[in-house]
C-alpha cells in the first residue's frame, strides 16, 4: 500500500490534481505556515536533493524553493540557464536521466511548457512548474491559500484578474478558481482573452464546482462585486517587444482606487503576483516613462500601498505553500486521502 495519494507525483499543470487534492495543498501550507511561524521544524526532506532550474528570471520562485527546501531538511542547487548544458549542448530527456539519477525533486521555470513535461517523462523523480508560458501552478497554492486567510473559504469568493487575459497567471487562475469553486472574472480586451482550450478545461471543472465565471471586456461590469481585484504585468516574460501595444490596450484595465470603488466592496482585497510596474523605481518602468508618459502600468502606486493590498502576503506564502507542494509528493507523508 502506498503512503500518500501524493507521493512521487509531479505538478506540471492544475489539472494534473483533483479539486480535494488542492484544497490539501492549501491547507497544508498553512499548517507549515503555523509551524514556521512557532519555530517548529519540519525536516520531512532530510537527506533529499533538489534541482532548481531556470531558464528565466525569478525572485520569489527561487527564493520560495530554496528556503523551503532548506527548512525541509533538504539541499537545493540552483542551475541557471547560462551553467548548465540542458537545449544547447544536451537535449531534455538526456538532461533529465541525468538530473533524476542525482536529485530527488526537480524544479523548472521556462518558456516551454513540452520542457517540464519532458523533464517529469524522463527524470523519473517530481518536477515542479515553477512557471512556464502557459501556467504558474504553485503561485496558485500560494494564491488560494492568501484567498482562505483573507476570507475564511474559497467556495463563493470571486476573484477579478484584470489585464492581460491569456497569459500563465490569467490561464491558471481561471482554471483553478473553476476547481476551487471560486468564481472568476478575467476581464481583458478582445484580443487578451483566454483561448477556446483554457475556457472549456475552466468550464468543464465550473460545472461541477458551481463557479460562476464571466469573461468580458467591460471594466464596470466584471469588477462589480468583487472581493478580490488581482493583476499582472502587461508584458510577461520573453514578451519584452510587446511593450507598446499593451501600454494601449491595457491602460483602462489598470487597478487603480477608482476600479476599487467599482468593486461596491470595502471588505475587497488587490492582489498581485509580483513582480509590479506601480512606480519607476526599475530599468522598464522608468523607460516605459519616457516613451509613453506613464509611470504606473498595471496597478497604481497608490492601490499598491493601500490598505486592501496583500501582494506581500502573498508573496510570503510562496515559501509555504512550495513547501507543503515538495514535502506531500517527496517526503512520504502519510496522506492516506487528499
Ligand atoms: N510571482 C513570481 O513567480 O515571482 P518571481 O518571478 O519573482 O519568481
Ligand atoms: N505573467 C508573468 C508572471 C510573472 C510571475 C510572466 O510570465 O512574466
Amino acid at each position: 500500500m502506498t503512503n500518500s495519494v501524493f507521493q512521487g507525483r509531479s505538478l506540471l499543470a492544475e489539472k494534473d490534481f483533483t479539486k480535494s487534492e488542492l484544497e490539501y495543498l492549501i491547507d497544508f501550507s498553512l499548517h507549515l505556515k503555523d509551524l514556521k511561524k512557532k519555530g517548529i521544524p519540519h525536516h520531512y526532506l532530510e537527506g533529499k536533493n533538489i534541482a532548481l532550474l531556470f531558464e528565466k528570471n525569478s525572485t520569489r520562485t527561487r527564493s520560495a524553493f530554496t528556503t523551503a527546501a532548506i527548512d525541509l531538511g533538504a539541499h537545493p542547487e540552483f542551475l541557471g540557464k547560462n551553467d548548465i548544458q540542458l537545449g544547447k549542448k544536451e537535449s531534455v530527456e538526456d538532461t533529465a536521466k541525468v538530473l533524476g539519477s542525482m536529485f530527488d525533486g526537480i524544479e523548472f521555470r521556462g518558456f516551454s511548457q513540452k520542457v517540464v513535461e519532458d523533464l517529469a517523462k524522463y527524470s523519473g523523480v517530481p518536477v515542479w512548474n515553477g512557471l512556464t508560458d502557459e501556467w504558474h501552478p504553485t503561485q496558485m497554492i500560494a494564491d488560494f491559500m492568501t484567498v482562505k486567510e483573507n476570507f475564511g473559504k474559497l467556495k463563493g469568493v470571486t476573484l477579478t484578474y484584470v489585464g492581460d487575459g491569456r497569459n500563465n497567471m490569467a490561464n491558471s487562475l481561471l482554471v483553478t478558481g473553476s476547481m476551487l469553486g471560486v468564481n472568476i472574472h478575467i476581464v481583458a480586451p478582445d484580443s487578451l482573452q483566454p483561448t477556446q482550450e483554457v475556457r472549456d478545461l475552466a468550464e468543464g471543472y465550473a460545472k461541477e464546482t458551481g463557479s460562476k465565471n464571466m469573461i468580458t471586456s467591460d471594466v464596470d461590469a466584471g469588477v462589480k462585486g468583487s472581493d478580490v481585484l488581482y493583476t499582472d504585468v502587461w508584458v510577461s516574460m520573453g514578451e519584452e517587444d510587446k511593450f507598446e501595444e499593451r501600454v494601449k490596450l491595457l491602460k483602462p484595465y489598470q487597478i487603480n482606487m477608482d476600479m476599487v470603488k467599482k468593486t461596491g466592496n470595502e471588505n475587497m482585497i488587490i492582489m498581485h503576483c509580483l513582480p509590479a510596474f506601480h512606480d519607476i523605481e526599475t530599468e522598464y518602468g522608468k523607460k516605459i516613462d519616457e516613451q509613453f508618459g506613464i509611470q504606473e502600468m498595471e496597478i497604481t502606486d497608490e492601490a499598491f500601498r493601500s490598505k486592501y493590498a496583500r501582494q506581500f502576503e502573498e508573496a510570503e506564502n510562496r515559501m509555504h505553500s512550495i513547501k507543503a507542494i515538495m514535502a506531500a509528493t517527496l517526503g512520504n507523508l502519510f496522506i492516506p486521502q487528499a
